[in-house]
């Protein structure tokens, strides 16, 4: 070990499906056809409109820095799609493109918490989003939560918990690993309980859009002084171009400019380009075909897992996850997932992953690929917890 890394790096965790990804990549370096659940990512490519948006720019050769904040047209995009999805208008001076969630949750925990502050939580919840937190060396609380409650925090849990530490508040809804949505009105408490004590509230909704049973309510649609994170990684199948926007409090606007001035300078151009066309008719109707099919895939991998007698107290109402748990064949998943993956072929992950919470009992079933090909993994499943 270099004794000159600093500390925070040892308090980052990583991943621990990044085994099972390097041994399913042996594996099929072997021949084998390893069914990929593992995958937190869109199995279909972006929108040829929004390609082609990118393409059309790059052939110009005019790849320069842009502003800071992002493309003004592209920001005034972001705003007329608050205005038309969720009836809220937000001045474009608070809306900030930035390389993914990721890029955002940096400026945001880089504008709002100072070391020592804590954060809370839910367990479980995505991991990268408290390793941000542990990077400005804030502290996270996470809070278990279960299905009472869709595995969302209430507003009860932050009354509860907080102490003259806590800074703020987050929430990903719907949640990655349950897909779970927190209620609207719940969502509205949950706000009003931490403005009232002070503190900031981040609201992660990277997987609006997809969303199969009912509407999901904005942060914005409460309170205008409320951090709301979203990307183009995932309802736009836009992962690896990295490109996301946050929205800040209007007394953070001069704080996010400076910070993303300097971290960044500028979110990848072209990116930015072909985001330009990720609000047309064209590709919002292609979206929509595709959020019909994710649905379908859930409805399919959702009454399979139940029958074969995994548990799912609340059926996932977004994203692309099914987390399930597994305690009728094992007290513990990491092991299950190993033994899934050398046995059967299929890759999934282990609830470690997400936190401590009954992790030992919680796999997540990611519904990336198609319903072909999860018929198959689900034929597999059935014949290893029956061995
Ligand atoms: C809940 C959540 N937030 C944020 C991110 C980061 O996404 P990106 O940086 O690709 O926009 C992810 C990625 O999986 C996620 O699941």
């Amino acid at each position: 070990m270099d004794k000159r890394l600093a500390k925070r790096t040892f308090d980052i965790s990583s991943f621990h499906v990044m085994d099972l990804l390097r041994r399913a990549k042996q594996l099929e370096a072997q021949g084998r056809d390893v069914i990929h659940m593992e995958i937190g990512e869109s199995d279909f490519a972006a929108p040829q409109t929004i390609v082609d948006a990118g393409v059309k720019q790059l052939l110009t050769g005019e790849i320069k820095y842009t502003a800071a904040a992002g493309l003004p047209a592209l920001r005034e995009k972001i705003a007329h799609y608050y205005q038309q999805r969720y009836g809220v208008t937000v001045d474009t001076p608070r809306i900030f493109v930035t390389p993914g969630a990721s890029g955002a949750f940096l400026l945001a925990f880089g504008t709002s918490l100072n070391p020592q502050d804590e954060l809370l939580m839910t367990d479980p919840c995505y991991p990268c989003n408290s390793n941000f937190a542990t990077l400005f060396d804030a502290n996270t609380k996470t809070i278990p939560v279960n299905a009472d409650s869709n595995y969302q925090l209430t507003a009860e849990d932050i009354q509860q918990h907080w102490t003259a530490a806590t800074k703020g508040v987050l929430i990903a809804s719907p949640s990655n690993p349950t897909g779970t949505l927190i209620a609207a009105d719940d969502l509205q408490r949950a706000i009003e309980t931490t403005n009232k004590l002070g503190g900031c509230f981040y609201s992660d909704e990277i997987y609006h859009g997809l969303i199969y049973d009912q509407r999901a309510a904005s942060a914005l649609e409460f309170s205008d002084d409320v951090f709301v994170i979203n990307s183009f990684s995932k309802y736009f199948a836009m992962t690896g171009w990295r490109i996301g926007w946050l929205i800040v409090p209007e007394g953070f606007i001069e704080a996010t400019e400076k910070l993303a001035q300097n971290i960044f300078i500028a979110t990848s151009t072209d990116a930015q380009y072909a985001a330009l066309a990720a609000f047309d008719a064209d590709t919002l109707t292609e979206l929509e075909r595709r959020r019909v099919e994710f649905a379908l895939r859930r409805d399919f991998l959702y009454e399979n897992l139940l029958r074969l007698g995994f548990e799912i107290p609340v059926k996932p109402e977004g994203a692309f996850y099914i987390y399930a748990n597994c305690r009728k064949f094992t007290d513990d998943s990491y092991q299950f997932a190993l033994d899934l993956l050398e046995a059967e072929a299929v890759a999934i992950t282990p609830g470690k992953d997400f936190g401590t919470h009954d992790a030992h009992h919680a796999l997540r079933f990611a519904y990336t690929t198609s319903i072909d090909r999860m018929a198959i993994a689900i034929e597999r499943l059935e014949r290893f917890i029956n061995i």
